[in-house]
């Protein structure tokens, strides 16, 4: 897992307002723990404060890009060809579409404009790559778009991808959106889906403290138990190999973590996931 970090300032050029630009966003803050460069002085400035007392966000976010960057190939070695992508944030630092085999399509979406607008600007013409606007809490919206059926229509075999995002779902949210995917999905499709800051210790002050900030940036932070996990997203079933924590999918060991991230997130390393198959 690659935890280098650099703070070398990117030209931001999207046609988003400086205003907006001058202001902490979330997705790339997210760059930042992954030690991107497409973030901006606010953003490090906000995630820098986070990473000073709850250096456990950078080690999971780290941690989960470290499992995203297996899913194409698996995907690919099943035999889908287009991976749908339902929260993406920046295309960077090893996302889905850098580690797509050969003819595997990659279609990214983000609720936050600005997000889509820069990602629009950071892939240009990159092939098979499309990235579009949509609140995933209606996701038929992002799958009746043109683009999307355009790619179904070309015989494509679809694999749906939920990564990074349940933390900022309320339990409904999860159990409408995966019984909707379930119900539009035909039989054998795979949702890659992984749910960070699962058991978290809120007794643990820098985790008090996390919540709060996020809390504050208007992106509230849900923790729960692996077991309300698997009641919210029935009748989806992980594979054989069940749901895998984040330090096992690597076959990584606690003793990895530090002692402070090991009391805020737990021996997981910060969640689990899992290929959810129908
Ligand atoms: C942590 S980031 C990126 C997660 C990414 N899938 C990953 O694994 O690295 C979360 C992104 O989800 C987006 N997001 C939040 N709520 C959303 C929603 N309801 N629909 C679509 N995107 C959403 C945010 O704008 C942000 O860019």
């Amino acid at each position: 897992m690659d935890a280098t970090r650099t703070t070398s300032e990117k030209k931001l050029t999207t046609k988003q307002t400086a205003t907006e630009w001058h202001l902490p966003n979330t997705a790339r803050m997210y760059d930042y723990y992954l030690g991107g460069t497409h973030n901006t002085e606010a953003d490090r400035k906000a995630a820098g404060e986070v990473d000073s007392y709850a250096p456990f966000v950078g080690y999971v976010a780290r941690l989960q890009r470290a499992c995203l960057k297996d899913i194409p190939a698996e995907l690919a070695r099943r035999g889908f060809d287009l991976i749908i992508d339902f929260a993406s944030g920046l295309p960077t630092q090893d996302h889905l579409h850098e580690n797509a085999p050969e003819g595997v399509a990659v279609v990214y979406a983000d609720l936050d404009p600005v997000i889509v607008e820069y990602s629009r600007e950071i892939l240009g013409n990159t092939p098979n790559v499309h990235y579009l606007y949509t609140d995933m809490r209606n996701p038929l919206t992002l799958l009746n778009e043109s683009v999307v059926q355009q790619l179904l229509n070309e015989g494509r075999k679809p694999a749906l991808v939920i990564w990074g995002i349940c933390l900022f779902l309320s339990d409904e949210d999860i159990d409408t959106i995966t019984n909707v995917l379930y119900d539009w999905a035909p039989n054998g499709t795979c949702l890659a889906f992984n749910v960070p800051l699962v058991d978290m210790n809120r007794n643990n002050e820098a985790v008090i403290k996390f919540l709060k900030t996020y809390e504050d940036l208007n992106e509230p932070i849900y923790v729960r138990s692996l077991e309300k996990v698997r009641e919210i997203i029935h009748p989806w079933k992980p594979d054989e190999r069940g749901f895998v924590s984040f330090l096992d999918w690597h076959g990584l060991g606690p003793s990895s973590m530090t002692p402070d991230d090991l009391d805020a997130v737990g021996p997981t390393g910060g969640g689990y996931a899992a290929y959810l198959v129908k």
